[in-house]
């Protein structure tokens, strides 16, 4: 079965950076994954259609109006782009989106035909009371209403960045959870300090449809080797 392996370049790049990393990537790359790659939403145009999938990283929740500095589901779509992240655990600090927030972009990204790529994860002090699964509950309590096929990123923030990933069966006890949640098909990705030496375990031992990688994605060779799996 194909998987779905994200790149996640954050706000790093240059558009001579993504050019050379594009072309060295598929210099190194054999699968048949479907690879996207989640790069700032200025070099969404410039990029898309280099037969790789080009994500945006956020999307507004509004339709349009006064709100500076933010990006339309309607505009992405203008711009032919496919996927769109959301929920991130930095965007949800950085820019303090609640989950009914993070709602009302999914269901702008679906009226205009973008799939939504919907990050959740706990914090470390959920997860040292033990409370991981009520934590993600509330989380994806209000995706349940949507009949459609969603992706679902599941990423603990003490593993993003850190160098510590999720234990194997950790990861398999959210999927179960996300799994007998949810009566539609769902996709769940994990994404948390994966790198080459990590990913093939994971991959193995988990039962999940592919990776959201942030760090390690920088380096194309590096992430070709993660995108074979
Ligand atoms: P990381 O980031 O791979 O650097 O831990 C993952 C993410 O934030 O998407």
């Amino acid at each position: 079965m194909s998987k779905t392996i994200v790149a996640n370049f954050k706000m790093n790049g240059s558009s001579e950076f993504i050019k050379n990393w594009i072309f060295e990537f598929k210099q190194n790359h054999k699968s048949k994954n479907n690879i996207i790659l989640a790069i700032p939403h200025i070099y969404l145009s410039e990029f898309n259609g280099f037969d790789l999938n080009v994500a945006a990283q956020n999307v507004s929740s509004k339709k349009d109006g006064p709100y500076t500095s933010q990006i339309s589901a309607k505009m992405l779509q203008d711009t032919q782009i496919k996927y769109c992240i959301i929920g991130h655990s930095e965007s949800r600090k950085y820019l303090n989106e609640s989950n009914a927030e993070i709602m009302e972009k999914f269901n702008e990204l679906i009226q205009y035909e973008i799939t939504p790529i919907v990050c959740i994860g706990e914090p470390q002090e959920v997860r040292t009371n033990n409370d991981t699964i009520g934590y993600l509950k509330s989380q994806v309590s209000s995706f349940k209403s949507f009949r459609r096929k969603i992706i679902f990123a599941y990423e603990p923030i003490w593993a993003i960045g850190t160098g510590e990933h999720a234990e194997n069966d950790d990861i398999n006890e959210v999927v179960d959870f996300l799994r007998s949640e949810f009566d539609q098909e769902i996709e769940i990705l994990y994404g948390g300090s994966i790198n080459v030496e990590n990913c093939d375990d994971l991959h193995e031992k988990t039962d999940i449809n592919g990776l959201l990688v942030g760090g390690a994605s920088l380096n194309p060779k590096e992430f070709a080797k993660i995108a074979a799996l």
